[in-house]
């Protein structure tokens, strides 16, 4: 297979891309996503900020453009995010008692999931909710402070019984070495939610690398989430300055772990990642392929 999407299909993985709205209109953007990818994540258009702006406005239109051009490609898309800190409107913010936040939080899930009901493969409905550092401790939030730890729960219920098709996924940045507090405390999370049938269907790792790549223990920590009875999937990769090494390690992560279901990169060009200056992904700024991107196809067993 000559491209990352049909490699990535030989052993029954996906191989995605985030994708941005404004930049559909670009046709060496357009022409490397159609090429190459078979999953789509919106980088920015599903969040809280974009799609509800205002308490009950709703507006679907920058993730309708993605969708339908998924659609239209034959990609699948993962959502992203429906609970999140970050890229939080105010009026979500300002909210300060707990019946109002539990209203609007559940009408939030509930409205965004069925806006895209049989359209999405996976979402990431609990983004980001555990603290950086040694407390393996979810991390403040408007959510956090006035639900209190039952929130991630409660909205993964919430996810559930609006849409039982959908795989329901959380999804972190930093969970990736095996012995950090924060792993373990995602893992106890995920070995709780299983043990009380409290339904999650996968857990994504972001996998933001600096330029050593990914830890040692990637693989084990996969392994280890998957023995829970989840999937896992590497979800936003991008790796400063992009060697080769450090994305075959990555991508061979996933493939020795059967319960790593698909690899996501943060982004198409270089130009279009959020690092700025880092030159993370796997096209450089005209849209050609690194060596990354050759040691990546071939380790996925296409060339
Ligand atoms: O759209 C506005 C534009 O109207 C405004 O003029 C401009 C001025 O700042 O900002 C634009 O919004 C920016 C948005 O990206 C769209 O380009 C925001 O400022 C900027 O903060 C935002 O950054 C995004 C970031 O999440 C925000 O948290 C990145 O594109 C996006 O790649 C990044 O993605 C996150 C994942 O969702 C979660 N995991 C970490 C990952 C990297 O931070």
């Amino acid at each position: 297979a000559g491209t990352l999407g049909d490699a990535a299909a030989g052993s029954g993985r996906y191989f995605g891309t985030a994708v941005a709205a404004g930049r559909l209109g670009d046709a060496t953007y357009a022409t490397v996503l159609d090429r190459e990818f078979k999953m789509v994540t919106p980088e920015n258009e599903m969040k809280w900020d974009t799609v509800e702006p205002s308490r009950g406005s709703f507006n679907f239109a920058p993730a309708d453009a993605i969708v339908n051009h998924a659609t239209a490609h034959g990609q699948r898309m993962r959502g992203h995010t429906l609970v999140w800190h970050s890229q939080l409107p105010n009026w979500v913010n300002a909210i300060g008692d707990a019946n109002t936040l539990r209203t609007v939080m559940n009408n939030h899930i509930t409205t965004e999931m069925n806006h895209y009901k049989g359209k999405i493969y996976a979402w990431d409905v609990v983004n980001e909710a555990f603290a950086d550092g040694g407390s393996g401790q979810h991390r403040p939030s408007v959510f956090q402070n006035l639900l209190g730890n039952g929130f991630i729960e409660e909205a993964f219920r919430t996810a559930r019984s609006t849409d039982a098709s959908a795989k329901l996924c959380y999804n972190d940045y930093s969970i990736e070495n095996w012995t950090d507090a924060k792993t373990q405390g995602v893992y106890r999370m995920v070995k709780d939610f299983k043990s009380r049938g409290v339904p999650i269907d996968c857990v994504g790792f972001q996998s933001h690398f600096g330029a050593g790549g990914p830890p040692a223990s990637l693989r084990t920590t996969l392994a280890n989430f998957a023995a829970l009875g989840v999937d896992v999937q590497l979800t936003e990769l991008d790796i400063a300055q992009a060697s080769p090494t450090a994305y075959t390690a990555t991508v061979q992560a996933c493939l020795d772990v059967p319960r790593c279901t698909g690899i996501t990169v943060w982004g198409i060009r270089d130009s279009d990642s959020w690092r700025t200056g880092e030159n993370p992904l796997l096209f450089d700024n005209n849209g050609n392929k690194k060596p990354a991107y050759s040691a990546t196809l071939a380790t996925l067993g296409g060339g």
